[in-house]
């Protein structure tokens, strides 16, 4: 029997992280997503991830040193990035420059590995991504370094030019934690796939930037700031929602694959929507997704999916919409490079069947007399 999507097929085993598994709900190896949101923070995660355990002080400070070393870029990506037009995609950005990064830094010279390849995008996205917007929309050639010692510090403060605000920069960590793995979604099943073939960490990462693109994805964060940003206020959102459902139109931001009775990373991220809208005096945004959410639970029975509230929550943060996809990049690199190793570690090409539905067996028909 076909599943469509795969739905309910199990496709591998992995010890990275759980999803939805029952009494245990999400876990980074083993630690609940709960713990980890509160108690630590996204250097943490990436090392775990990566590396397998969380680090000491000492490995923290080690490793936040040396993801701090990797931020800039060779002349030869300042170069493309230039020459990409201002109306690209920044996905399009990432997923190029991580093309070209595989073919001035390959996998397997000077000592590289997946695990290097990974800190090195983890490192230096946030750096290709503001080059890009700052060249584009500001016309300056900026420096890629910063005093900033967090990635999520990084990337906020290579955007606007200034320092990073304390509460913007900490919520941008802990939705980088949110976003950092989540087993065999699209994007780290099209990684395993391309790894399963024994092609190289960039192509890997490649391709799951073109999978996480889309907005049944990763694009949902876009997507649903596109929606929520189309209203007025609670009451006009409301009217419009339920014309929508009755129009059978997918509402971005909910419903999910696998949480089929709410995602737990999205009340930790409505909290840090709530914190940020209280914090600038402005709770519109917030107000008007809360009421979407009344709305889809009342209706429909569904739950907001981590992409909801993460829209509002960048939004305040000051990152431009279409940015919010290529964040959710910067994060999920570290799951994806967790995957990469494991699937190298017992690897089996992932090669399934398909139902043949073509015609049946025929002659072939010679090009004259084709018609
Ligand atoms: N808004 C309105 N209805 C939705 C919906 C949404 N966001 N998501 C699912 N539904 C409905 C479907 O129309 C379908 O209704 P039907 O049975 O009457 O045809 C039913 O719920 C089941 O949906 P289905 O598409 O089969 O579920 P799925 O597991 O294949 O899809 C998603 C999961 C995530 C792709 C889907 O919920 C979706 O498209 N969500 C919006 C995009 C999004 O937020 N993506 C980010 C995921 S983290």
């Amino acid at each position: 029997m076909v599943s469509s999507g795969l739905n309910g097929v199990t496709a591998g085993s992995s010890g990275v992280s759980t999803v939805g598994k029952a009494g245990v709900g999400l876990t980074y190896r083993g630690y609940s997503i709960t713990d980890l949101a509160a108690e630590s923070t996204f250097e943490e995660v990436a090392y775990l991830l990566i590396y397998g355990k969380l680090p000491s002080h000492a490995q923290l400070d080690a490793y936040k040193n040396k993801l701090a070393g990797l931020r800039s870029l060779p002349d030869q990506l300042k170069t493309l990035l230039e020459h990409m037009p201002q109306s690209a995609h920044p996905m399009d950005v990432l997923r190029t420059g991580t093309s070209l990064l595989g073919t001035l830094e390959p996998e397997g010279e000077d000592g590289r590995t997946a695990a290097s390849v990974g800190d090195r995008l983890t490192a230096s996205f946030g750096s290709m991504l503001a080059y890009w917007y700052r060249f584009h929309s500001r016309n300056e050639r900026i420096e890629t370094d910063s005093d900033e010692d967090t990635v999520a510090g990084h990337f906020l403060s290579l955007m606007s030019g200034m320092p990073s605000d304390p509460l913007k920069r900490d919520v941008l960590d802990k939705t980088l934690i949110l976003y950092a793995e989540h087993e065999f979604n699209a994007s780290t099943f099209s990684a395993r796939v391309i790894t399963s073939t024994l092609a190289d960490t960039y192509s890997a990462v490649t391709g799951a930037i073109g999978a996480l693109r889309g907005p049944l994805h990763g694009g949902a964060n876009e997507a649903a700031m596109e929606l929520v940003s189309s209203f007025d206020s609670p009451q006009d959102a409301e009217k419009s929602v339920m014309h929508m459902l009755k129009a059978r139109r997918l509402i971005m931001g909910f419903g999910h694959r696998v949480y089929k009775n709410g995602d737990p990373r999205s009340p930790i991220v409505k909290d840090l929507a709530r914190q940020l809208s209280e914090a600038a005096k402005n709770t519109s945004f917030y107000d008007i997704s809360d009421r979407i959410e009344a709305v889809m639970l009342r209706e429909k029975g569904m739950f907001p999916n981590l992409d909801f509230y993460a829209a509002t929550a960048y939004h305040l943060c000051g990152i431009p919409t279409a940015m919010f996809t290529p964040v959710f990049v910067i994060a999920r690199t570290s799951g994806w490079i967790a995957h990469v190793i494991e699937q190298r570690g017992d690897n089996a090409l992932i090669r399934p069947l398909s139902d043949y539905t073509g015609p049946d067996p025929r002659g072939y028909v010679a090009i004259d007399d084709r018609g």
